[in-house]
Parts: structure tokens; sequence; C-alpha cells
């Protein structure tokens, strides 16, 4: 199966981006499922119905959320009623939305996607890796699934790589998102299972991280706020990875994807 991931992808830039470029990716990667993260894509916070649509006729397949999942509240209206959107499972119990999700391919293939987040420098949630684990014991890879996505919202690169390391040969790919950069350590690991420590955002990279540059600066500098942040509004780059799966579930490819903007394009082939 050949999947695509995207990373963050904030405000109206990102969404520009992942509208022109996802077509050609589609095409040229013979895509069967695609997942975005969508905790920054409207206005830089949180997920409106409406994004969410946009997402969706556009062919993204599922959005995965974070720390930033109910930001807008709109979306606590329709997320029990909507599981293409996932926000990270080790909520509380009784918190709106689901965490995981079995879906389908159009050929009939079926894919697990699991949105956690971290707890190291985050909001102090249930242990991501019990959480993770359970998942992953109620639908095993190869058994119940034919591929299994792993989107860990988190901080550090060290939790990433444990959770990676954690779920090695038990899931398709372990990917990062929420420092809205992405890492260059794109592998498969012994078991099988790729990794990548950020996917990066579907943002402007010319910002703090997505957002505006003025605020942050300011904020950095004189230890004063003087507005909210927005999302920088110059061209986007796209980024996310592209993971191959083969019979057994596991990996047989991973190759990081940017495309647009301003950061240095790689486009797989394949
Ligand atoms: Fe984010
Ligand atoms: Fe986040």
């Amino acid at each position: 199966m050949n999947i695509l991931f995207l990373g963050d992808i904030i405000g109206k830039p990102g969404r520009d981006v992942v509208h022109s470029e996802l077509p050609r990716l589609r095409q040229r990667l013979k895509l069967d499922f695609v997942i975005a993260n969508g905790e920054n894509a409207a206005g830089g916070f949180g997920l409106t119905r409406a994004v969410a649509e946009e997402f969706f006729a556009m062919g993204i397949d599922v959005i995965s959320t974070g720390n930033h999942w109910a930001d807008q509240k709109e979306i606590l209206t329709y997320i029990d009623n909507e599981d293409r959107i996932l926000r990270p499972v080790n909520y509380p119990k009784g918190t709106p939305g689901r965490g995981a999700n079995l879906y389908k391919t159009p050929s009939g293939q079926s894919v697990l996607v699991i949105n956690v987040m971290g707890r190291v420098f985050m909001d102090a949630l249930d242990d991501p890796f019990r959480a993770v684990d359970a998942e992953l014991e109620a639908c095993p890879l190869g058994e119940a699934a034919d591929a299994i996505i792993v989107d860990l919202h988190a901080e550090t690169t060290s939790e990433k790589m444990a959770m990676g390391h954690f779920c090695d040969g038990r899931a398709s790919l372990v990917v990062g998102t929420h420092t809205h950069v992405p890492t260059a350590d794109a592998q498969i690991f012994p078991g099988g299972t790729a990794y990548q420590t950020d996917a990066g955002a579907c943002a402007d990279y010319d910002s703090v991280i997505g957002m505006d540059k003025a605020e942050p600066l300011q904020r950095f500098t004189r230890k004063m706020s003087s507005q909210r942040f927005s999302p920088a509004t110059g061209p986007a780059t796209l980024c996310g990875v592209f993971v191959q799966t083969g019979a057994s579930g596991l990996a047989s490819r991973i190759e990081p994807v940017r495309a647009g903007g301003r950061l240095k394009p790689s486009l797989p082939e394949l």
C-alpha cells in the first residue's frame, strides 16, 4: 500500500499548498490512503467543520490532531459523529471523539490510524505508551489491519523515538507531529516499522514554526505579548512522509516529502 502522511497544516497557506500539490502527489505516488494532521488548519488553531470538509474534498481520508484539537469549540458538536477526525487517544475517558479508528481504502484494504499525544513538556495526559499498546493489541498488524499508522503528537525527540521503538514490528509507520519542523531521520527500524521524528508542517517557513514571526520575536526578546499568533501568509511548503507497505503490513520504504514554498523539495519517485 502507498500511504502519505502530511504534517500539521497551518492556516490558509498550508491548506493552499496541500490543495495545489496533493493531486500531483496522488498520481506520482499512486496513493491508496492519505492522512493529515489538521490541528492548526483553521487560522492556526483547531479545525472547523468547513475546513474538515475542504480536506475530505481534497482527498485526505483521515484528519489527525493534537493539543489544539478543540481550539474551535464547534468541533465538540460534530466530532462524535465524524469518524474521519481523530483527537489524541490518551485524553481522559469521556472526552468527545475518538483517538483511533479502522478505515477501509477504496480497494478494500484496512488501515488503523492511531493519534496519540506525548506528555513530556506537554499537558499531563494518560500514558501514551499504554494507550497505543492497547490499540495495537486490539487490532494486530497483518491480522486485523493491513497497515497501521501512528501519529505521535509530541514535543521531545526522545519520547518520539522511544514510541517508534515501542511500536517496532507492530505498526507500519510511527511519525511525529507538533514541532512543525521536518526531521532528517526517516528510517525503517529493525522490526520493520517506518519512522520519522517529525513530519514537519504544511506552512510558510518564513515564520516561527508557521506563525507570523513578528509576535514570537516580540515575546522572545521583550517578554511581552502584544497580539495573538497568526499564521505566516507567504507561500507554504507541503511536508510529510511517504510510506510503502508490503504484504505483512510492515514498511518496505519511507521517504520524506517536501513540495512548494521555501524548503528544498523532496519528491520521491515510485
Ligand atoms: Fe501543530
Ligand atoms: Fe500541537
